[in-house]
């Protein structure tokens, strides 16, 4: 597979088969991810690679989080918590339409869509995932810039061994549950998780084809 089909096939996986992956497969999707480049080769990632029992105990845990009506804490400010300007709304809005028409969640389905929400707060079932963290004395801007470098490394290099990922904002919600189990230390901040497992072909979610914006939208050439 070159580099602009993997690219171009890379698409975020929301439905997982229960096969666990491999140790060694994810060791050497790690591998590969930190080649990425670092701000002064500071390699400024720590990977926390959650097995069967600790995603399941971290799972329960959040769910518990949850249902004490406890609010999210994420480390980092995610948009579900700063809130969108419009024209950056209206793409979020289209991605949840096109979601949640595959999976048949309609709109005023408000049961389907917290049972969504509750899914993807459990890694949408992956059998393992993926937390990265960074060294709490360096984790401003060229740091987090690096990680998702580094992050977009794991979904690339895990498409050749036929994994999927979602890269996931909603994992890191309640940090101090990864904390917890993963045993993070306090000196790390906890950025991201990315859900890693073998596609569900059968999952409708899977076949989503997310749309992009026009180029010219995005492009300026300058001086050609
Ligand atoms: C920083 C970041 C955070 C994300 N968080 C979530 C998330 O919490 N839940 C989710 O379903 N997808 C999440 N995604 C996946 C995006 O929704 C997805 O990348 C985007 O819609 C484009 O679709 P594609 O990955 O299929 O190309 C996240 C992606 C990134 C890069």
């Amino acid at each position: 597979m070159d580099v602009i089909e993997a690219m171009h096939e890379r698409k975020s996986i929301r439905g997982f088969l229960p096969t666990p992956v491999p140790k060694e497969v994810l060791l050497e999707v790690l591998k590969a991810a930190v080649r990425a480049p670092s701000s002064e080769n500071l390699q400024p990632w720590k990977f926390y690679v959650l097995g069967r029992t600790v995603i399941e105990t971290l799972k329960a845990k959040v769910m518990d989080q949850i249902e004490a009506g406890k609010p999210p804490e994420p480390e980092f400010p995610t948009y579900m918590t700063m809130g969108l300007p419009q024209k950056y709304r209206s793409r979020m809005v289209e991605l949840g339409k096109a979601l949640f028409g595959l999976v048949g969640i309609e709109r005023h389905d408000t049961e389907g869509r917290r049972l969504w929400y509750l899914k993807m707060m459990r890694f949408f079932e992956a059998p393992n995932a993926i937390i990265i963290t960074v060294d709490e004395e360096i984790s401003g801007f060229s740091s987090v810039f690096s990680i998702g470098c580094a992050t977009m490394a794991v979904a690339l290099a895990a498409l050749p061994f036929g994994l999927g990922t979602c890269i996931q904002h909603a994992g890191v919600l309640y940090p101090e549950v990864i904390r917890e189990v993963a045993s993070v230390p306090k000196g790390e901040k906890i950025v991201m998780s990315i859900a890693i497992g073998y596609p569900d072909p059968e999952f409708k979610a899977n076949s989503l084809v997310s749309p992009r914006v026009p180029l010219e939208e995005v492009v300026t050439l300058v001086g050609f």
